[in-house]
């Protein structure tokens, strides 16, 4: 392994594990009343996962400010928002997949009834996480409203209600653009979108990490519905072939394999690009999205 994938490897784990500490405190204990919600909660959130969007966050706050402790709430209340949507995608009425991070779906172990609770309890500790964050209230307030935003009706919603009513049908990249830029982008923008405003940015490098969050989010769910095909579940701790089981409008459906592959590797050079200007500040955000790409799981 290079020293660079080496560092990235090390980074990566300390940040996790700042973040599942943050989470862990939050979080009622799981033998508290109602035991159920809580061990349901606790069971998706700590399964595994990357921890992309708090890493996201997390970096790009650092190349602007430097008090990374103040902000961790608002890491564990990305990596909470994140788990809701996928204990929600995983339902059986929406993707009915019964793995995620390489364990039993909530659903499969606890109902549907108490993932769904789960999921909703979720969303809500993202907000009170936010709330919760030693930060003056006019930043609260510029994250909750980004917040609403990027996950609302117009934002992550629309994507995956767009991503449901397209199973099926022959649609144009137009609509495939838009699923993905609203499923997955919302999200991994809000991230950014986060580390700039906690960073107090400028307006010109808010433009520029929006161009790079929007480049590495269409990059990312790109790989996904590639790893789709072409993964196995033990690596990628989800059923693999479910997309074309369900007849789901992917990237590599629409354009073939190759041409999706470079595709997201022109994406991500692009992002790069936009990295350079922050020299070695930037050096594990420019690791990060080698690894998107890279990337097996
Ligand atoms: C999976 O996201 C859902 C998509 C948006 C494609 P991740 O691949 O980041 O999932 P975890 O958090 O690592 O499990
Ligand atoms: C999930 O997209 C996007 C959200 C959860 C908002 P996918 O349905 O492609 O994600 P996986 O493949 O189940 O992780
Ligand atoms: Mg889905
Ligand atoms: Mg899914
Ligand atoms: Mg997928």
């Amino acid at each position: 392994m290079s020293q660079d994938r080496m560092l990235l490897k090390r980074d990566i784990k300390e940040k996790k594990e700042l973040v599942n500490i943050e989470m862990d405190r939050f979080l009622p204990r799981k033998d508290e009343y109602p035991k159920q919600i809580h061990k349901a909660i606790r069971h998706t959130l700590f399964a595994g996962g990357k921890r992309l969007r708090p890493y996201l966050l997390l970096h790009t706050y650092q190349l602007f400010g430097i008090e990374t402790d103040k902000i961790l709430p608002v890491a564990a209340a990305l990596e909470m928002l994140h788990t809701y949507t996928l204990i929600h995608d995983d339902l059986p009425d929406i993707d009915n997949d019964d793995y995620r991070r390489g364990k039993k779906t909530c659903h499969v172990l606890y109902g549907a009834d108490i993932a769904l609770l789960a999921g909703d309890a979720l969303l809500i500790n993202a907000i009170e996480s936010i709330n919760n964050a030693e930060i003056n209230d006019k930043l609260k307030l510029l994250l909750l409203r980004e917040f609403c935003q990027e996950t609302g009706h117009r934002g992550l919603i629309a994507g995956q209600m767009v991503d449901i009513e397209s199973e099926g049908k022959n649609i144009d990249e137009k609509t495939l653009n838009y699923i993905h830029k609203n499923k997955t982008g919302r999200l991994i923008n809000l991230a950014i979108r986060f580390g700039c405003i906690l960073g107090k940015a400028s307006e010109a490098d808010t433009e520029n990490m929006r161009i790079f969050g929007e480049k590495i989010g269409l990059a990312f769910q790109i790989i996904d519905d590639i790893l789709d095909i072409e993964g196995d579940q033990e690596t990628l701790g989800k059923s693999p072939g479910k997309d074309n089981q369900q007849k789901k409008a992917t990237y590599p459906s629409i354009n073939g394999l190759e041409e999706s592959r470079t595709k997201a590797e022109k994406l991500i050079e692009d992002a790069r690009a936009r990295l350079e200007r922050y020299g070695e500040k930037a050096i594990y955000l420019d690791h990060l999205a080698e690894f998107l790409l890279t990337r097996k799981y």
